[in-house]
């Protein structure tokens, strides 16, 4: 009975899906098993090689109702776990013998006109100062060494004015370009109020979060009551973007498109950028990845792609992960959690989680026979697995 038990167990866990791993195991605990570490303490910054390393070290610094606010997606976090799992479905098709010396000189890319060294941005993401007391400065900084865009959370741990007097002003750009991100509230005298301070201290766009437009389910963050930021939200309307138009004339970018339809709309609408993201997860499960969203629109209607500048962000952890969705016509990549846990180690945590990413868009770029990144054809992916699942208008 007992041997009949064991071979059937054994069937029924090969027959199993692979259990979800939040990080991969590359070493990192048994590297740190033969050091002075301990359990509970950071890690020294230096043993940091991967993105996934950050959020190993987070944990060990922030107690579990910090932690747990970073880490949280929405409901059974489905969204969260397929937006880290959906990259290993579309393989690359490399190709060899091309001379791939350069590839590392062409990271630098430019978003609404403004010139930056990678196309990886930090996505604007509520309460840095969990992480490390001087919160979203350290993003400033850290964005202004590395010549990269950040965009600042509107429920930020400082305010909109401490962090535009973080800014330096030897850029490509001249003055450090900040774009600022808002809710628009009930209240939408607040509202203006939020998009007149980032007028003043120079934000060069207003990056609007359309997928938010109630509370979301949140139980990891629920047990320690750090759901939400964004609990008094105004209804979310076109209307309301026409009356936000007639207030600014920064360019506004909706941030949460999922679908074809209202990447058209937006378009429509004449936005100069739409940002593609199911926020990581955290609003609403079972929301698509950015990569099936660029994948239904490319299908559908790929000029979108060159009509206006498209951004991305939810589940990018790999030089790779970037790679995929440039090949798609996204223009550039943002991050959110994985800044936030590398902000635990102050500025230059942040600092070489983007140059983790710039290494690794270089590396990989060379791997799959890119020479330039800026051009990267669509066939350099395998998508035959998207393509079984992707909505197709009309069908
Ligand atoms: C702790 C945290 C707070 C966030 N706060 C905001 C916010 O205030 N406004 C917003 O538009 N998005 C917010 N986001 C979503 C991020 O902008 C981004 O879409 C998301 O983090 C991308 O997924 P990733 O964490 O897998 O990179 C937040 C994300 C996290 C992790
Ligand atoms: C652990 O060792 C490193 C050098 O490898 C040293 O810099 C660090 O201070 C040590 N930490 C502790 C807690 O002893
Ligand atoms: C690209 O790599 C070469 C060779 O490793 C190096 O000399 C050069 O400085 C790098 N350029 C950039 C922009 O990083
Ligand atoms: C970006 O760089 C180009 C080429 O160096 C330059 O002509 C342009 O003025 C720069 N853009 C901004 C906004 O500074
Ligand atoms: C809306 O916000 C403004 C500015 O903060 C405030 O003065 C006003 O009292 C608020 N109105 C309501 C109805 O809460
Ligand atoms: C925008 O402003 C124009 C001109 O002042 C006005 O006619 C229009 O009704 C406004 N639209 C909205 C949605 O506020």
């Amino acid at each position: 009975m007992r041997s009949t038990f064991l071979v059937s167990g054994l069937i029924a866990s090969a027959l199993a899906a692979e259990p979800f791993l939040n990080e991969p195991d590359t070493g990192l605990e048994v590297y740190l098993s033969g050091t002075n570490w301990t359990e509970g303490s950071q890690p020294l910054l230096k043993d940091m090689r991967g993105i996934p390393d950050f959020d190993f070290a987070a944990r060990q610094k922030l107690d579990n109702p910090k932690y747990s606010f970073y880490r949280t997606a929405s409901a059974g976090e489905w969204s969260y776990r397929n937006n880290l799992d959906i990259w290993s479905k579309v393989k690359f098709r490399a190709r060899f013998l091309t001379d791939v010396t350069k590839v590392n000189e062409t990271l630098t890319t430019t978003i609404l006109g403004y010139n930056f060294s990678s196309p990886v941005f930090i996505a604007p993401a509520a309460r840095a100062g969990y992480g490390d007391e001087k919160g979203e400065v350290n993003f400033v900084e850290a964005s202004g060494k590395e010549n990269t865009l950040y965009v600042a959370a509107l429920y930020a741990s400082k305010t909109i004015e401490e962090i535009a007097a973080a800014k330096v002003n030897n850029t490509p750009n001249g003055q450090q370009v900040i774009f600022q991100q808002f809710y628009t509230n009930a209240n939408l005298s607040v509202t203006w109020d939020a998009i007149s301070r980032a007028e003043k201290t120079g934000a060069k766009a207003l990056v609007w979060t359309i997928d938010a437009p109630a509370d979301s389910t949140r139980h990891r963050a629920a047990r320690y009551d750090t759901t939400n930021a964004n609990s008094v939200t105004s209804a979310l309307t076109w209307d309301l973007y026409d009356q936000i138009k007639n207030r600014t004339s920064l360019p506004i970018i909706p941030k949460g498109i999922s679908t074809l339809e209202d990447a058209q709309e937006a378009v429509r609408r004449g936005v100069k950028a739409i940002y593609i993201s199911n926020h990581g997860g955290r609003q609403l499960d079972h929301s698509p990845s950015p990569l099936e969203i660029a994948y239904e629109i490319y299908r559908n209607d790929p000029e979108i792609f060159t009509k206006v500048e498209v951004l991305a962000d939810s589940g990018v952890r790999y030089g790779s992960d970037v790679l995929k969705l440039l090949a798609l016509g996204v223009k550039a990549v943002g991050m959110g959690r994985s800044f936030m846990y590398a902000n635990c180690y102050g500025v230059e945590g942040v600092q070489k989680a983007i140059q983790i990413m710039k290494t690794e868009i270089a590396h990989d770029a060379a791997q799959v026979g890119i020479h330039d990144v800026q051009n990267i054809p669509v066939s350099l992916l395998n998508a035959r697995a998207l393509e079984q699942t992707v909505y197709l208008a009309g069908n």
